[in-house]
């Protein structure tokens, strides 16, 4: 028997998800079955609980959608792992990676790099995989561009400043509240912007003398997008990530064009269906960024397993800052 956060019903995470024992999971040919060594916490987590995810998992299931863990047991027609792999990848609801074991699809899985502990590899895969898809596939970010993060102490954004750092772009974050903008300094960004003290589009215009941002990643949506669409600078580029603040924005095409702008929409899990040669050669570049010390996601918290609910329910009330991670080796 293991341990597992089960969701029997839909609801706030903190009400729906509960602490059980289940039976092993055993994996079907083309799955592994992994030892959760650390599983990161994400928005969509949330969502699932919530059943506003784009994917509704039938009840009950164990939410956890990225995790690092070690193969125990694989299926008949899996040949790229073997027990023993430290691996880092997706969860297979219904057994995510918020429980003691979990089962991962083959195609979404990846060796962790040595680099990285347990909690930061866990982290690895949908912030950063994600930011690379936006900011190198979509919007095509070049060396020089000023690159503007809305949310920029959380998951996908945290990723997105120390991408676009990397990338040789100049970096404002956008955060709420100091903490956040002491993490987003932490980070790397160059200009740290308090949207509680300061108007974010003030702030970009006079960093870019007016020009505005060339690359703007917006998880945030609504409002914060129609902001945005005030400081994109000449043929820049707007990535819709996500609508962590609840509405989804109706953009105004006749102004994309009066300011000849792209708005570019962005959903990395359908990479793995149409191109999944470029998640793999995502990943080895992934990979090659925290070998060199580029890219390290910024865990905040390393959780017990038992905190797991409660810090599911405070990242999506926009309350966490960097990464919070069930960490197994021990909370701390
Ligand atoms: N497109 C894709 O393929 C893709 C992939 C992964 C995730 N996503 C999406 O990206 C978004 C962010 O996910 P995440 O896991 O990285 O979450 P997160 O950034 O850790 O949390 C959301 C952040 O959004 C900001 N925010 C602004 N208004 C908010 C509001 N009304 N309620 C809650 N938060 C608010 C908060 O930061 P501040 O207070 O600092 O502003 C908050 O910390 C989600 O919508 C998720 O579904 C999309």
């Amino acid at each position: 028997m293991v341990r597992a956060w089960q969701v029997s019903e839909l609801g706030e995470p903190a009400r729906v998800m509960r602490l059980v024992e289940l039976a092993d999971p055993e994996p079907a040919s083309d799955q592994l079955v992994v030892r959760v060594l650390a599983a990161a916490a994400n928005f969509p987590d949330a969502l699932l609980c919530r059943g506003t995810y784009q994917v509704r998992p039938d009840l009950p299931f164990t939410p956890g959608v990225e995790l690092c863990g070690e193969v125990l047991a694989v299926g008949s027609a899996v040949e790229r792992f073997s027990p023993g792999d430290r691996v880092l990848g997706g969860g297979s609801l219904p057994h995510g990676g918020f429980a003691e074991l979990a089962v991962m699809d083959p195609t979404k899985t990846f060796l962790a790099p040595d680099a990285l502990d347990n909690a930061q590899a866990s982290s690895l895969y949908i912030g950063y995989q994600t930011g690379w898809f936006g900011l190198h596939r979509r919007a095509r970010l070049l060396a020089g561009e000023t690159l503007l993060v809305h949310a920029a102490a959380g998951g996908v954004g945290s990723a997105a400043i120390q991408l676009g750092k990397a990338a040789g772009a100049r970096v404002i974050g956008v955060v709420g509240g100091p903490d956040k903008v002491a993490v987003a300094r932490r980070l790397g960004a160059d200009v740290v912007v308090d949207r509680y003290e300061q108007d974010f589009v003030d702030v970009v215009k006079t960093e870019t003398a007016g020009r505005g941002a060339d690359v703007i990643y917006d998880p945030v949506g609504g409002e914060t997008y129609q902001r945005s669409t005030k400081c994109i600078a000449f043929e820049g580029r707007i990535v819709l990530v996500g609508f962590a603040g609840g509405e989804i924005q109706s953009p105004a095409l006749n102004h994309a064009l009066i300011k000849n702008y792209s708005i570019v929409g962005l959903h990395w899990g359908l990479y793995n269906t149409f191109d999944h040669f470029a998640v793999e050669e995502c990943h080895r570049a992934l990979t090659e960024l925290a070998d060199q010390g580029l890219v390290a996601p910024l865990v905040s918290e390393r959780l017990a397993l038992t905190e797991v609910a409660d810090a599911v329910q405070r990242l999506a009330a926009g309350t966490t800052v960097g990464r919070v991670a069930y960490d197994a080796g021990g909370a701390r």
